[in-house]
């Protein structure tokens, strides 16, 4: 059991005296603090994780723009920024949090199959590094507003290269028939045209496999197909951004590639292009398995042979597991008992695809009052929330050590309806 917690909080949860502990913080004096439902980041996780990636690449020098998409708190992009990180954003509230959080536009790429031509021109306004490019008409518009400027800015051609990669299929997106990036040939005839876009500088190629991806194989599959494409449209990138996808580890009981597996796929398979600006927009690698979903047992139903725990955190807090059917470990706060329940933990929301956990074996005992931590919850957990059954959203808590940040409140009950207008 303890070895299970070690593996999906990256050794950073712990027992002491039977009490769960977050690096030197206490869950239950974090659950008195700040109420819950509650998020939990642990900055030792996110930061040697950071660590892990620049030392796993080192040969390149890569630029890693993390994808805000995973986890947009200002703090958490702070902590990217004091690390030296770049970012991969997607939106215009994504480049405002950006640069709200102080990030130079020279280490901000930006994604995204619908950019709208406002979006292009705040992003050509801040200099952004480099456009990752998904439509002919959107070189466009780079055009036009980077002329304006009188500013030449990269672009980055993202490729549909039509690599499978075992993972969940809403998150695969490099299949042909997913509506990313520029088929080969339509790529192949942009590039050869390149010269009509001065201002809109074709420099790059960019792909992304999908995330959540288990093993490399996919990377050096997609880089041959690369390759093979510059060599046949006589193209050599300046730039190559292979995107985000390494997976995390959500059940002790599923095996995922190490860091290294990845990195020693992808660099072998690079050695011919030792010059290329390598660029990668990790995200849930990152910031997934560094972050808890704290949360309160409110009662424990029987029912039909099944027993139901029903806890205070609900589908528009974690909507992974209601949406993808994902897995996330659910850790106990006290240790009490020695058995195990077979349970399924449900949200209070009215919805039967309300979970968090289905036919889960749960050591101990849970009873009403109880805390219990939900583990990999650090990515597309409070960036994907809802306010759906009018349900504020939590708070986040950053952890270093024993010392604990609210590093956003939870929503009030105004917050809910300030936007509305009552005067009909
Ligand atoms: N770059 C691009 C162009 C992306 O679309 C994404 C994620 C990333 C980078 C970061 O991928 P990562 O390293 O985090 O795998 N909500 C889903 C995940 C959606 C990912 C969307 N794109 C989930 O909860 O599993």
């Amino acid at each position: 059991m303890e070895e299970d917690i070690k593996a999906v909080s990256d050794g950073t949860l712990s027992y002491r005296e039977n009490r769960l502990f977050l690096e030197e913080s206490s869950w239950e004096e974090i659950g008195e603090r700040y109420g819950t439902p509650c998020y939990v980041y642990s900055q030792q996780a996110i930061v040697s994780r950071i660590k892990a990636l620049q030392f796993a690449f080192k040969s390149f020098s890569p630029l890693l723009c993390y994808s805000i998409k995973a986890n947009s708190n200002l703090s958490i992009l702070r902590l990217m920024k004091r690390w030296g990180l770049g970012l991969d954003v997607v939106s215009e509230g994504e480049l405002r949090r950006a640069k709200k959080a102080g990030f130079s536009g020279s280490k901000i790429v930006f994604a995204g199959a619908g950019k709208t031509p406002a979006e292009i021109k705040l992003a050509v306004r801040h200099k952004i590094f480099c456009f990752n490019v998904e439509n002919e008409e959107e070189l466009d518009y780079i055009e036009k507003y980077a002329a304006g400027e009188k500013w030449a800015v990269n672009c980055a051609l993202r490729l549909n290269l039509d690599v499978d990669v075992k993972t969940h299929h809403y998150v695969k997106t490099a299949k042909k028939n997913t509506k990313f990036g520029l088929d080969l040939e339509t790529a192949a005839s942009v590039v050869a045209r390149r010269e009509k876009w001065r201002w809109a500088k074709i420099t790059g190629i960019h792909f992304h496999l999908g995330s959540q991806i288990k093993e490399p194989s996919g990377y050096s599959q997609a880089l041959a197909k690369v390759k093979d494409f510059c060599e046949r449209s006589k193209f050599f990138p300046k730039i190559l951004d292979i995107g985000g996808g390494f997976g995390i580890v959500y059940n002790p009981a599923e095996r995922i590639s190490p860091l290294s597996a990845f990195s020693e796929v992808i660099c072998s398979s690079l050695k011919q292009w030792p010059s290329v600006f390598l660029i990668l927009e990790p995200g849930r690698f990152l910031v997934g398995s560094g972050g808890f979903l704290l949360t309160r047992v409110l009662y424990v139903k029987k029912r039909g042979g099944k027993t139901f725990v029903i806890v205070d955190a609900a589908m528009n807090d974690l909507i992974r597991p209601s949406f993808y059917g994902s897995y996330h470990h659910i850790i106990p706060v006290r240790k009490k008992g020695s058995g195990q329940m077979m349970v399924d933990v449900v949200g209070p929301v009215c919805e039967t695809g309300d979970y968090l956990a289905k036919e889960r074996s749960i050591p101990g005992l849970l009873e009403p009052g109880d805390l219990v931590v939900v583990a990999g919850c650090g990515a597309y957990g409070f960036s994907m929330a809802s306010n759906y059954n009018s349900r504020r959203r939590p708070c986040e808590v950053l952890v270093a050590g024993a010392k604990k940040y609210l590093i956003r409140k939870r929503e009030s009950f105004q917050d809910l309806w300030r936007l509305e207008e009552t005067g009909l």
